[in-house]
């Protein structure tokens, strides 16, 4: 995949931290996801008054996409960090990843957690959800 495309792909993450509602925690995280299509699904969290009623970044991304008829993804952009801070790693959270499972192939589907279109990391989801749980252990 051409290294513009993932630079836009980072671009449109960093842009999601924008639609970001976060005033509990003040912690902002835009997604982007590619789907097998190229087609791209943006995500921010959503936070509540009842706390645990927030929904991240990551799985509002991939709720938008599977809930449009799309269920192939390729990869992920997670950004995030504190919003008067800078930017982090921000690795997704344990429900997030187990949401990826559901749809994604470990071994390939990569997950990139940027700072900025020069500074990322790559893992795959098995990297980051190892001996993990799935829809064929149920068929
Ligand atoms: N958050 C995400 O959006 N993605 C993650 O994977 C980790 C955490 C959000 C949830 C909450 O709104 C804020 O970051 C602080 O936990």
């Amino acid at each position: 995949m051409a290294e513009k495309d993932l630079k836009k792909l980072i671009e449109k993450a960093l842009d999601m931290r924008n639609s970001s509602y976060a005033p509990y925690s003040h912690y902002r995280v835009g997604a982007a996801l590619e789907a097998a299509s190229g087609q791209i699904f943006t995500g921010c969290n959503v936070e509540n008054s009842s706390y645990g009623a927030a929904n991240c970044a990551e799985r509002t991304a991939f709720f938008k996409a599977v809930s449009e008829g799309v269920h192939d993804f390729r990869r992920i952009v997670i950004t995030g960090g504190a919003d008067d801070g800078e930017l982090q790693y921000a690795s997704p959270c344990g429900i997030c990843r187990q949401v990826m499972r559901e749809f994604c192939d470990p071994a390939t589907f990569e997950i990139i957690l940027a700072k900025s279109t020069e500074d990322y990391k790559t893992y795959t989801l098995e990297q980051l959800l190892p001996e993990s749980f799935g829809p064929e252990n149920l068929l």
